[in-house]
């Protein structure tokens, strides 16, 4: 059962926002366009954040948000993609946004001569997997999405000769270079493709602001307050290093939004 609160729940909500919050509430909403055919909030989607705050507990700020998500969909969009790859799906949520977009696109459920869906996810755990599926099930875009339980290390191996518009990296940070570099080298890219990382300007990588790289060890840190003390310093510098392999990589062109934990997209030149 999607949330659906009363108005005056929804007056409560939002007095709980700070003024942040209320323009980012304020800007996904203006955002939704509803003669879409498929809403661009797919409607099971507040749902699965509910739920998966009750199941997850804290855990669920690693769901992409609404407005990240209606971003994203926005380039499946743009791209008139076809295909998309995500490496890391956690309980579904941006997968349900990207399926959701490409059936916008035309796109059918149904996998290709080859056998490959439109949608292929990596996905470690497979308690998450399995709650990523039933999620899958419930916004009607089972039929879209491979979900493959594994490291995507591995996994990743696997794709080779396939193509995708949109690649959407978001699993362990201390693996992105390695996915950006496997991603690009065995040209899973289509043309024109996107790369779309994130967390990129996560709060891990504000106390390496400005710091030279290689980072030493006798750096010192900014004066910059995590929100959640149990990150790592090391996060960070693992990071922020990618953050400087990338700008400085002359095989792409690379911007980052700083919205939300920080977005990186990526183009090939
Ligand atoms: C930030 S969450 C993904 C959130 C998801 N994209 C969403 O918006 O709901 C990161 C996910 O990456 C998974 N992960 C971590 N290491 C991984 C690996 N080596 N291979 C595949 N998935 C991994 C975690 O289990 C977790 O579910």
């Amino acid at each position: 059962m999607p949330y659906q609160p009363t108005v005056n729940q929804k007056r409560k909500d939002i007095e709980k926002l700070s003024s942040d919050g209320l323009r980012l509430a304020y800007a996904s909403e203006a955002s939704i366009n509803p003669g879409l055919s498929v809403a661009s909030i797919p409607p099971s989607i507040p749902a699965l954040l509910q739920e998966t705050e009750e199941q997850q507990g804290e855990l669920i700020y690693m769901s992409v948000s609404q407005y990240q998500g209606i971003l994203q969909g926005f380039f499946v969009g743009l791209l008139r993609a076809k295909r998309v790859l995500e490496i890391g799906t956690f309980t579904g949520s941006s997968a349900i946004f990207f399926a959701n977009a490409l059936k916008r696109n035309g796109v059918k459920g149904q996998d290709d001569a080859n056998g490959n869906a439109p949608m292929i996810a990596l996905e470690l755990s497979e308690e998450y997997a399995k709650i990523a599926r039933k999620n899958f099930v419930r916004a009607e875009v089972d039929i879209f999405i491979d979900v493959r339980v594994g490291d995507a290390r591995e996994n990743l191996t696997k794709l080779a000769g396939q193509k995708f518009e949109i690649v959407f990296i978001d699993a362990d940070k201390n693996s992105y270079k390695h996915y950006y570099d496997t991603v690009i080298e065995m040209e899973l890219l289509a043309e024109n493709g996107l790369i779309i990382i994130d967390n990129t300007a996560f709060d891990w990588v504000t106390p390496y602001i400005r710091a030279p790289v290689p980072i030493t060890k006798d750096v010192k840190p900014l004066d910059v307050p995590f929100s959640r003390p149990q990150w790592t310093r090391e996060q960070g510098k693992v990071l922020h290093e990618f953050n400087e392999y990338v700008r400085n990589d002359p095989r792409t062109e690379v911007v980052m939004l700083p919205m939300f934990t920080g977005i990186t997209l990526v183009r090939l030149v």
